[in-house]
């Protein structure tokens, strides 16, 4: 998958149709994955091992599995040096240098629950990880996994700013799925190759805050009838949800996570690494609508998000739609923030 990536930097490379050119030279950069012996984890680190511009790629759990899960994946011939770092204790060493931290610990869900039943459990995961940032890598770009998402990323933007180190365009929330998915839909119905498939998806990550706005779909989705609009936009939010019932009580999405993952953690890299016109959706800081975080097509460059792309032009019902995420995103971000200022 970063068939892109390995082109010699300084050729033309394409992301998302956008022709992007760099002329610095390759950094070497550390990624930390929190989180990685899990059912993301593992399979996100596997995807991060392949990536060229990672020389350092550090595992850290709490599960006594994570030294094995490192030691396994230093034997594939890739560039990444590979750590393993397992408990509370080992953290600061994990997190220490990192470019990027990406975060999938936590707990999925099961059949019957909605991702803001994560929330307990979840926060402090997020928040404790938050803290140990601040301390060893302030400048580290964190993209989070972990649901629910939009009100992780308050979580650990609060943190950083008790800490005094808050940029809002390091901290990412992983909306990348809805984008995954959408287009994988999308490819589907067209009959054209899913990886073609430009779509946007603005908003949250859970439910009637998923917005895929269909109308800027590229190619055009081949419906006229709103009803299949409707349906395939239902979709697209309870996709998450499909998988947790197929799962059976295994879980929700693992495999199509970890890939998404990869996908952000490699713009994000292709940003750091001085391309231009890297262009990803992603939950950050907005003042776009009047949730204080959303969702949207954004540029990543040398510092995080360069450019806040904006979403565009909606018709009436993609409007309606966002009317409907405005009360919940704006009720999620005050769960996140109010668990770090109790
Ligand atoms: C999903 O959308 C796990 O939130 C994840 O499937």
């Amino acid at each position: 998958m970063f068939s892109r990536a390995l082109k010699p930097v300084g050729t033309l490379a394409v992301q998302n149709g956008a022709k992007s050119f760099s002329t610095s030279p390759q950094r070497n950069f550390k990624v930390v994955v929190a989180g990685a012996a899990g059912g993301i984890g593992q399979p996100l680190a596997l995807l991060i091992k392949q990536n060229p511009l990672v020389t350092q790629l550090a595992l850290y759990d709490l599960a006594p599995v994570t030294p094995g899960v490192a030691v396994d994946l230093s034997h594939m011939n890739t560039v990444a040096k590979v750590t393993g770092h397992k408990g509370p204790e080992e953290l600061p060493a994990a997190i220490k240098g990192a470019d990027l931290v990406v975060i999938p610990a936590g707990v999925p869900r099961k059949p019957g629950m909605t991702r803001d039943d994560l929330f307990n459990t979840n926060a402090s995961i997020v928040r404790d990880l938050a803290q140990v940032v601040a301390e060893q890598s302030p400048k580290a770009i964190m993209a989070i996994i972990t649901n629910p998402v939009n009100s992780m990323v308050p979580i650990a933007s609060e943190v950083l700013k008790k800490a005094g180190c808050y940029d809002p365009n390091r901290v990412l929330g992983v909306t990348t799925l809805d984008v995954v998915r959408a287009a994988a839909f999308i490819g589907e119905i067209n009959g054209v190759d899913p990886q073609s498939v430009q779509i946007p998806v603005i908003g949250g990550h859970s439910g009637v805050t998923i917005i895929p706005v269909l109308s800027q779909s590229k190619p055009a989705v081949k419906l006229t009838d709103q009803g299949k609009i409707e349906a395939l936009t239902k979709r697209i939010q309870e996709a998450g949800t499909e998988v947790v019932k197929a799962k059976a009580g295994g879980g929700s999405a693992t495999l199509s996570m970890a890939y998404a993952g990869a996908r952000l953690a490699n713009a994000v890299l292709r940003g750091l690494n001085g391309e231009s016109n890297v262009v990803e959706c992603a939950y950050i800081k907005s003042d776009l609508t009047e949730a204080s975080y959303f969702a949207n097509p954004l540029v990543f460059g040398k510092g995080g998000v360069a450019k806040n792309l904006g979403y565009g032009a909606l018709n009436a019902y993609e409007q309606q739609l966002l009317k409907e995420a405005i009360p919940e995103l704006k009720k999620n971000i005050v769960t996140g923030e109010k668990f770090v200022n109790k």
